[in-house]
């Protein structure tokens, strides 16, 4: 019952073709779009988290997480290439482990997309209250954090936060932005990429020749961390996972790229592989410069390399490095909810989720109900939670739908060997294991209490399906998706 409703492959290429969007995107335009959707809230706010939760051992961390998301970016280049296909995990799951599962995986990306989105806004929401503080406009402080967040005062004391305004209204900026159509621009992505590059390099130059190694002293104050705790390195690891998440966005533009099974797997590895050594470097000197031991003035920090840059004594350049976050991460948001929205469209269109989702508007030609559906919601996310619950509650889903897929990717080895696969996930009887066991890892790193919300949503999900979407699901009725 489980397994049963497959979605033949030949049928979801069949598709695909018929309405194919232009393709037009190229491998650096590809590669542009990845980073694009990865460098974001995860380096420029998490960093603090992580450093609470790790000490200089976030280091680890950070490479930890940067493994696992390599390894799975090579199994996604495998399928991506060989199913170019919008949808992502969702569309791949339901053509090798049938509806249920990929109804799941769909379920999933929910908490990867909409509650990312939330959480790249509360991360902005820290640099862009900064910024207005900086310029004497700074809002009444229960404005700066949601009622479940927490703000640490001037003298030290924390306080509890009450609406985060500017969270919330960035939220709904960006999605009035993609119901008139504004979309992935790519020479905005690109011009966005710079800035955000830019900033990292600078701070970059900066802080490392500052590093002084008693900063690294002690290493490990949590340790390696044990499961479901939520701290040390591994709990670090899988909070920081959030800032490598991203690189699957490429995967969702493969209708519109040329020669897809060359440039996918290129985009892919080339923009989590130039974005894994800038987050080593940075978070390298960040640590080496202002210290990182938990509950110290850099894990507490809201805008944590502006407030490294100001420690060392360039305050012009850390206000820079804020307004770059600040101009640079709202795309990131935007990228989150645009994929958010197709994936729904895409379940809409497979008749699993409502019809209404998939309803164009007649004048702008976007999906633009479910776009207001699914902003509103982030915005609501954003106004009330804490960047690092929802960072870590998108984790938990992103983790899932990764394992999912590193399952699906060795069963379709075995189960379709001649099917042509231009890119080859090179040693898979190792690669998939191993980033499979990695997943588990990470997700079994997270908190107890982020692992009992997704196991809480796990059953809405199946609850759904059963009620709702099993017996309106168009591949039961024998119609073409
Ligand atoms: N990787 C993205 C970020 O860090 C989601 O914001």
């Amino acid at each position: 019952m489980i397994f049963d409703r497959i979605k033949p492959l030949d049928q979801i290429l069949a598709t695909a073709e018929q309405k194919s969007l232009k393709r037009q995107l190229g491998a650096f335009d590809l590669t542009m779009l990845g980073i694009g959707a990865i460098i974001g809230t995860g380096i420029f706010v998490l960093t603090a988290v992580a450093a609470n939760k790790a000490g200089p051992g976030m280091m680890y961390s950070f490479v930890i997480a940067g493994v696992v998301c390599a390894l799975t970016a090579m199994i996604y280049a495998e399928i991506a290439a060989m199913v170019p296909v919008a949808g992502s995990a969702y569309t791949y799951s339901y053509a090798v482990l049938g509806e249920t599962i990929a109804w799941m995986v769909g379920w999933a990306l929910i908490l990867e997309y909409a509650v990312a989105a939330g959480a790249v806004a509360v991360g902005w929401s820290g640099y862009a209250n900064g910024f207005l503080r900086e310029i004497g406009m700074g809002l009444p402080l229960a404005l700066t954090a949601g009622p479940a967040d927490t703000i640490t005062l001037a003298d030290g004391t924390v306080a509890k936060g009450g609406f985060n305004l500017i969270a919330f209204l960035i939220a709904l900026l960006v999605t009035w932005l993609l119901v008139i159509g504004t979309s992935k621009s790519a020479k905005v992505t690109a011009v966005l990429v710079l800035i955000k590059v830019a900033a990292l390099t600078v701070f970059v130059i900066l802080a490392l020749p500052a590093v002084q190694s008693a900063n690294f002293e002690p290493m490990l104050p949590n340790g390696w961390g044990t499961p479901m705790s939520g701290v040390g390195v591994l709990g670090a690891a899988a909070s920081i996972f959030f800032a490598y998440v991203g690189f699957d966005a490429v995967s969702t533009a493969a209708e519109e790229t040329e020669n897809p099974n060359r440039n996918i797997p290129i985009g892919l590895i080339a923009s989590l592989g130039i974005c894994t050594v800038f987050y080593l470097l940075v978070s390298y000197a960040a640590i080496g410069t202002a210290g990182a031991q938990p509950g110290g003035a850099l894990s507490q920090s809201k805008e944590p390399l502006a407030f490294v840059l100001k420690n060392l004594g360039y305050p012009q350049v850390g206000n820079a490095v804020g307004i770059a976050a600040i101009v640079a991460l709202p795309s990131v948001i935007l990228m989150m909810i645009y994929g958010q929205t197709r994936i729904l469209f895409t379940m809409s269109r497979d008749g699993l989720m409502p019809k209404m989702f998939s309803a164009v508007h007649e004048r702008y030609f976007t999906p633009h109900k479910v776009t207001i559906v699914t902003g509103v919601a982030v915005s609501l996310f954003a106004a009330v939670f804490p960047v690092d619950m929802l960072a870590d509650i998108s984790n938990s889903g992103t983790l899932f739908a990764f394992l999912i897929v590193a399952i699906g990717v060795m069963i379709l080895r075995v189960k379709q060997p001649d099917r042509k696969r231009p890119f080859r996930t090179p040693l898979v009887w190792v690669v998939g294991p191993v980033a499979a066991a990695g997943c588990t890892l990470l997700f079994f790193s997270l908190g107890w209490y982020t692992i009992k919300l997704f196991l809480i949503w796990a059953v809405i999900g199946l609850v759904v399906y059963f009620a709702y979407s099993r017996s309106r699901s168009v591949l039961a009725h024998g119609e073409r998706a």
